[in-house]
């Protein structure tokens, strides 16, 4: 028992207390990872439907749960709260009638309102000599609906009208996304998007511009894209062509003339002979002698744009 011989003994049970001290230490605070989780289910919750916010990872021995609207524990945004010890629940300022707390920490909220969407917090309540508390959050998003887009002009005239397009509906804490066959918007001064994204504008619509557009509505728990939408542009005619399956006209055979001139909608034709009016139509197709040498001339009107474009064919009959 002499005094040399304490000080390693003293020494060894140190070290074995240190790590005895540090393996309770690892045992008693289980690794942050196992942390509680919230499930919403069903995962997408649309309007006036119910939904149950899912507690996991619940600790063990806990006497009580306290909703929040919101990421922080405010007193006002408390909802309901359930004590487990006499199985109570209490309500809070928060509470709007149609949240119900159960005793395994789930809240179900029915008849999902837009004023429901945004976060919740849980605070759990641990026994013990000093009060622990763990937190849980979620974010509640309302599944978008289908977006329709809407057109302040579905018949354009072709580079001259303005139009806007707008994804409906219009809602709050959604982006909106526009689609012009089947890619992203280009950037051209002739496409402008309002500042939300809502609203696009097209200016002086030509074929490029007039689609088919798409809009889509995205949360981040959901999105959902609009049906095609194309513009029925109005333009022409262009010069219209007369067509003729001869090269030589022989007196006593059936000529045969056709006008075609591209237009939306079709133009209207008529033909002239040397420049009397001959008959309307898009085809000719009369039985010819020479007295039918002449210049012809094909007209085509489109009525939507006003405008008229004629062309000139001189045929002689032998
Ligand atoms: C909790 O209780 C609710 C209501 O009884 C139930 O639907 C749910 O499956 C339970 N389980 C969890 C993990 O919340
Ligand atoms: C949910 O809405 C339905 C129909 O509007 C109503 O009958 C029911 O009472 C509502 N439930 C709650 C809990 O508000
Ligand atoms: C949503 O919240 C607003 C402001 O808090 C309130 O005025 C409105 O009545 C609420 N709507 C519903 C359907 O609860
Ligand atoms: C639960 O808490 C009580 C009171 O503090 C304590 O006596 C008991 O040992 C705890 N049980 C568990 C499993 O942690
Ligand atoms: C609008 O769309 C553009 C891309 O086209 C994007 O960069 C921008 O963040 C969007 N703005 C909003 C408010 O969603
Ligand atoms: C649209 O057309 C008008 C008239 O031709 C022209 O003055 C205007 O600059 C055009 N706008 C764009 C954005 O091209």
């Amino acid at each position: 028992m002499g005094p040399l011989s304490a000080p390693p003994c003293t020494l060894h049970i140190t070290w074995k207390e240190l790590l005895l001290t540090v393996l309770l230490f690892i045992f008693w605070n289980p690794p942050t990872t196992a942390q509680v989780t919230i499930e919403a289910q069903p995962t997408k919750v649309s309007e006036g439907k119910d939904v149950l916010l899912l507690v996991h990872n619940l600790p063990q021995n806990l006497t009580g749960y306290i909703w929040y609207k919101g990421q922080i524990m405010d007193l006002h945004q408390f909802i309901t709260a359930y004590t487990i010890d006499t199985e109570t629940i209490i309500s809070g300022p928060a509470y709007s009638g149609r949240e119900t707390v159960y005793s395994n920490a789930s809240l179900l909220i029915q008849n999902v309102t837009k004023n429901d969407t945004g976060s919740y917090t849980i605070q759990i309540i641990k026994r013990g000599d000093k009060i622990k508390r763990v937190t849980g959050h979620f974010t509640l998003y309302l599944e978008t609906p289908k977006p329709s887009i809407s057109s302040s002009n579905l018949n354009p005239r072709e580079a001259t009208e303005t139009v806007i397009l707008s994804c409906d509906p219009d809602t709050q804490d959604v982006s909106y996304l526009w689609w012009i066959n089947g890619q992203s918007l280009p950037i051209s001064r002739k496409l402008q998007l309002s500042e939300n994204n809502r609203t696009l504008i097209l200016f002086n619509v030509t074929k490029d511009t007039a689609g088919p557009y798409e809009c889509e509505m995205k949360n981040p728990g959901s999105s959902s894209r609009s049906d095609p939408v194309t513009l029925n542009l109005i333009y022409g005619p262009h010069v219209p062509r007369i067509f003729s399956p001869l090269t030589y006209y022989h007196s006593g055979r059936t000529l045969y003339l056709s006008c075609f001139a591209d237009s939306n909608p079709p133009a209207e034709y008529c033909w002239t002979i040397d420049g009397k009016f001959l008959q309307s139509g898009q085809e000719l197709s009369p039985r010819i002698t020479t007295e039918h040498s002449g210049l012809y001339g094909c007209s085509a009107r489109n009525s939507a744009t006003g405008r008229e474009r004629s062309t000139f064919k001189r045929i002689k009959v032998f």
